[in-house]
């Protein structure tokens, strides 16, 4: 694997006529990070990690200057999943005097948005800005992010960009909790009780397969959190291209989750429907 982290050392190894997989990280990569590296390093000719934590992301006051990182663990996790190119660039190489943005509206307006107002906008530049510095073919990306995979795919869709994107499941610790960067924040006892938010989303699942209405599921869901002490800052059901509330379930229908356990803000969604 060959490492690069500027633009013009990136230009020169990234030669043309190659089918390229690119996945976008912040670092600190775990199974769930392996797994779409793998995915890339085994479906195409070519696989790009950049690996970036892109400060436009985080608002001020969040966790920015203590987001995790261990870029030499890094470095070996990416070669053994396979990857050919890992881009690490500085903030200056990505960022330098930049003034333009991309907004992707409309389905930034609720859940993550509403919590974060600018961070879509900070995720959709970036991810931009590495789309053209790399032109992949295919991109990765995880849908536990799921407002994150909306926009991604609003955004490639009204900028008509030729990309191929391919939204990959959770990958979860064994006890259900979705494999995040932010998970060793928690504190044991916390780590225990994260394990409730995947727990009430299959509630959510089970009731509504037996039959029980959507809302009323959606209650029993926040009761599961409640129970022990966690207040859901949204637990709802979404069809996530549009990020607007089901009406009739559908493929593309997920109950999403946001709550915070001690200082961790964790996001989890399943999907409604399954085949
Ligand atoms: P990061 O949190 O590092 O995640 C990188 C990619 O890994 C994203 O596509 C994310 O959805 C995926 N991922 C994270 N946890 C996962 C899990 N448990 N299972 C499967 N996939 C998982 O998301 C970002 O970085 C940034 O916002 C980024 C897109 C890189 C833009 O800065």
């Amino acid at each position: 694997m060959i490492v690069v982290r500027t633009i013009n050392e990136l230009a020169s190894v990234l030669g043309p006529g190659v089918e390229t997989g690119l996945v976008t990280t912040m670092g600190a990569f775990h199974e769930g990070h392996l797994t779409l590296m793998r995915s890339a390093a085994t479906e195409c000719e070519r696989s790009v990690v950049s690996l970036f934590v892109n400060p436009s992301q985080f608002a001020p006051g969040e966790d920015l200057s203590t987001y995790p990182s261990q870029e030499a663990t890094d470095i070996e996790l990416a070669g053994s999943a396979g990857v050919d190119i890992l881009f690490a660039p500085s903030v200056e190489e990505m960022y330098k005097d930049n003034v333009t943005w991309v907004e992707v509206n409309e389905l930034t307006d609720n859940y993550e948005g509403k919590a974060r107002p600018s961070h879509f906008r900070g995720v959709a530049t970036v991810v931009l800005k590495l789309f053209n510095l790399i032109s992949p073919q295919r991109a990765y990306f995880g849908l536990k992010d799921l407002q994150q995979c909306a926009v991604v795919r609003r955004m490639v869709a009204d900028l008509n960009l030729k990309i191929d994107l391919r939204f990959l499941e959770t990958v979860r610790e064994e006890d259900g909790l979705a494999m995040s960067s932010r998970n060793r924040y928690l504190l044991p006892a916390e780590r225990a009780l994260a394990a409730r938010i995947n727990g009430a989303l299959g509630v959510v699942a089970q009731q509504v397969k037996s039959g029980v209405s959507l809302d009323e599921a959606l209650d029993l869901g926040r009761a599961h959190l409640e129970e022990v002490g966690i207040k859901p800052d949204y637990l709802e059901s979404v069809d996530w291209h549009s990020m607007t509330a089901t009406k009739i379930l559908r493929d593309d229908s997920r109950v999403i989750v946001a709550a915070k356990v001690g200082q961790v803000r964790l996001l989890d969604n399943i999907p409604l429907v399954t085949h």
